[in-house]
């Protein structure tokens, strides 16, 4: 059985074997060649178009799948299947006219406006188990977004750290859901192409010149060239912060006297490390030789110490870009456009655009400040036109935690405004809360490789708490790195984007469901479950009919949805999604092995029914004989749906091999 690769026409002499009607049915929004659920979905809309005498595409419309198992494996409402009716009575009538001996479908339930429809648990093994021992790795992806016969194009920016300071939770997260963001798409078929923005540009990068020219020391650079930048950076940035401090509230002063810019904060920024900083900025962006060549080793050194660190989070990039690399052509480009058009208006030496103009009700974006250096803003809207032309993409994904929303808006309607509103509904910046509390708990200038260690003896000590589960990750100091990568990475993407997150590395290394901990041992638990059994080509009725009980039924019936909730995910951009799937993927695994492995403890036939019945106690026996077929089955489709969603998650399911 493990040898078919299911198409169509295999399909349907499944079905005809278990007396289900064909050919199968179709529907255009049904891909049931990937998605199990959209096949019962086309029976279901076939059978209820009969009973409720209604059109093939409102009966389909009106099935949706309801999220977890225990409300069903699909459900109708049933004001979509006929608007304004009383739902008992229709469900009534429905209900008598529904065949009660169907081979896919059990009489289906009523609840409220749902009927809630389970699908055969027989039939449900016979179908499923071999539909996903055959698509294997690629079960839960598929080929969707086909545009005149190519593939559709997706630019995803994620992770961008600034270089001249530290490696922040925000691009931590940024780049674990940005990982996940281009895996997914892959998956569905997508052209991915996937950018790091790195913030190289600018007046932080000035400052740190200014900090490099007092405290700069090569000998100390030689030792630890990105170390010894990131605290030649809190030194100048020490001495800074107090005419920040003051120019801010000048500003706020003349603000409050009705001005927009006063004498006073004009005064602080003309001395000190202020104008040291605008001098250097200036050298920058006029090119100067000696201002350049340091920028360009800043820059070389952080993204070899990146990658190292991208290299142990599994994580890959196609181009490390950034501030620094936008043309000053493209800038003007946008700058004449805005000049044009009279979006932008000089104002106290700065460019800037009154947002209430466009769209929005208040804001100032500025394109140039009053030293007449570009901005942050200016080169975003330059990337995207450069991006735009040189990879032709249909979308464009920008990871950046919430402190860049307002930066977004912006750029939306200026985009908009000079006429490139086609352009800016491709971009979409895919926000995250970025509260982390990670730089409090790794201290001031910490490489990026710090949050790994940290995660790393996390683990190491969560394996002394519960030695038991410690031991199927072979040897301790081996399998902290491997699993504190994974426990990090899911923590990461187990909450919503929206919602707050933190950096907590106690609840990162627990064993509960959910977290990276628990999906590696069970992982590695079904590895060792498995070993040395192969998949049978054929499984028997007896076989099937043990996979009926609860336990197995309900595990399967969790497997089917996989596909399902994929799709949801990538609609959604909620890795979260997954994770809480695989959760529950792990918990249903846990109580069928619990009630196995009493069974087998306890010398008795687990399935009663003389399958397997020679079965004896656990220590006297060979892996080989303990297990029936259609588990081994079982576990191994559980393996499939496990490794599948880790592998998207980022994951690697580690081995103790
Ligand atoms: N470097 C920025 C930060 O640290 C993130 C960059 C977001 N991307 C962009 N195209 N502006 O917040």
């Amino acid at each position: 059985m493990a040898t078919t690769t299911y198409s169509l026409a295999e399909l349907e002499t499944v079905f005809a074997g278990l007396s289900v009607e064909t050919p199968i049915p179709q529907y255009s929004d049904s891909d049931v060649l990937h998605n199990p659920l959209d096949l019962c979905r086309s029976y279901l809309a076939d059978l209820l178009c009969k009973v409720a005498e209604c059109k093939p595409a409102t009966a389909y419309r009106s099935i949706q799948w309801p999220n977890n198992i225990f409300g069903g494996d699909l459900t109708v409402t049933l004001p979509k299947l006929r608007p304004g009716v009383k739902p008992n009575e229709f469900a009534l009538d429905l209900m008598n006219k529904f065949p009660n001996d169907h081979s896919l479908f059990l009489l289906p339930m009523l609840d409220g406006v749902h009927l809630r429809v389970f699908i055969v648990s027989e039939t449900l093994s016979r179908l499923f188990l071999p539909y996903i021992l055959d698509r294997k790795t690629t079960f839960g992806s598929h080929d969707t977004p086909s545009f005149d016969g190519l593939r559709k194009k997706l630019v995803v920016e994620f992770s961008s750290p600034n270089i001249a300071s530290e490696f922040q939770g925000k691009h931590l997260r940024s780049t674990i859901i940005g990982a996940f963001v281009s895996k997914m798409h892959e998956a569905l078929g997508w052209e991915v192409t996937k950018l790091n923005y790195l913030g190289d540009w600018g007046k932080p990068i000035a400052l740190l010149k200014v900090g490099w020219d007092k405290f700069g020391n090569e000998d100390a650079y030689q030792a630890n060239p990105v170390g010894h930048l990131l605290d030649v950076y809190h030194q100048i940035e020490e001495l800074f912060q107090p005419e920040m401090v003051a120019s801010r509230q000048a500003r706020d002063e003349a603000a409050r006297n009705g001005q927009d810019e006063g004498e006073a904060q004009l005064e602080i920024e003309n001395r000190g490390v202020y104008a040291e900083r605008n001098a250097a900025s200036k050298e920058l962006e006029d090119g100067d030789e000696e201002a350049l060549a340091f920028w360009k080793r800043v820059r070389e050194a952080n993204i070899e110490n990146y990658k190292d660190f991208y290299a142990e989070l599994g994580v890959e990039f196609d181009e490390y870009t950034g501030e620094s690399q936008i043309k000053p052509e493209t800038m003007a480009e946008v700058e004449q456009l805005l000049k044009e058009k009279e979006i932008c208006k000089e104002s106290a030496g700065a460019w800037v655009i009154h947002m209430q103009d466009y769209g929005l009700k208040a804001g100032t974006a500025i394109i140039r400040d009053r030293t007449g250096a570009t901005t942050y803003l200016l080169r975003d809207l330059a990337a995207i036109i450069e991006r735009s032309r040189k990879f032709e993409f249909d979308k464009m994904i920008i990871v950046a935690a919430n402190d860049n929303n307002m930066h977004f808006i912006h750029v939306h309607h200026i985009l908009k405004a000079i006429g490139m509103e086609h352009l800016a509904n491709k971009v979409q910046h895919l926000r995250f809360s970025e509260v982390s509390k990670m730089s409090e708990k790794l201290g001031k200038g910490y490489r990026p490789q710090a949050i790994i260690s940290h995660c790393e003896e996390a683990i190491a000590a969560a394996l002394q708490t519960d030695k038991e589960k410690a031991e199927m990750f072979g040897c301790p100091a081996e399998s902290a790195k491997a699993l504190g990568v994974s426990s990090l990475v899911t923590h990461e993407l187990s909450t919503r984007t929206a919602s707050t997150h933190s950096f907590d590395t106690c609840a990162m290394t627990s064993f509960k469901p959910g977290t990276g901990l628990d999906l590696q041992f069970w992982h590695a638990k079904l590895g060792e479950i498995l070993a040395g059994h192969a998949v049978a080509k054929q499984l028997s009725d007896e076989d099937y009919e043990a996979l009926a009980d609860d336990n197995p039924a309900n595990l399967l019936r969790i497997l089917v949805q996989y596909p399902e909730v994929t799709h949801a995910a990538y609609q959604s951009l909620e890795p979260a999604a997954i994770v809480t799937y695989l959760a529950s993927v792990t918990e249903q695994l846990a109580e069928c092995l619990s009630e196995n492995e009493e069974v087998i403890e306890d010398g008795v036939d687990p399935f009663e029914d003389g399958v397997g019945a020679e079965i004896i106690p656990k220590e006297d026996t060979a892996n080989d004989e303990a297990i029936a077929p259609g588990f081994i089955a079982l576990y191994e489709a559980t393996r499939v749906v496990l490794e599948n969603g880790m592998h998207l998650l980022g994951l690697v399911p580690y081995a103790n091999v």
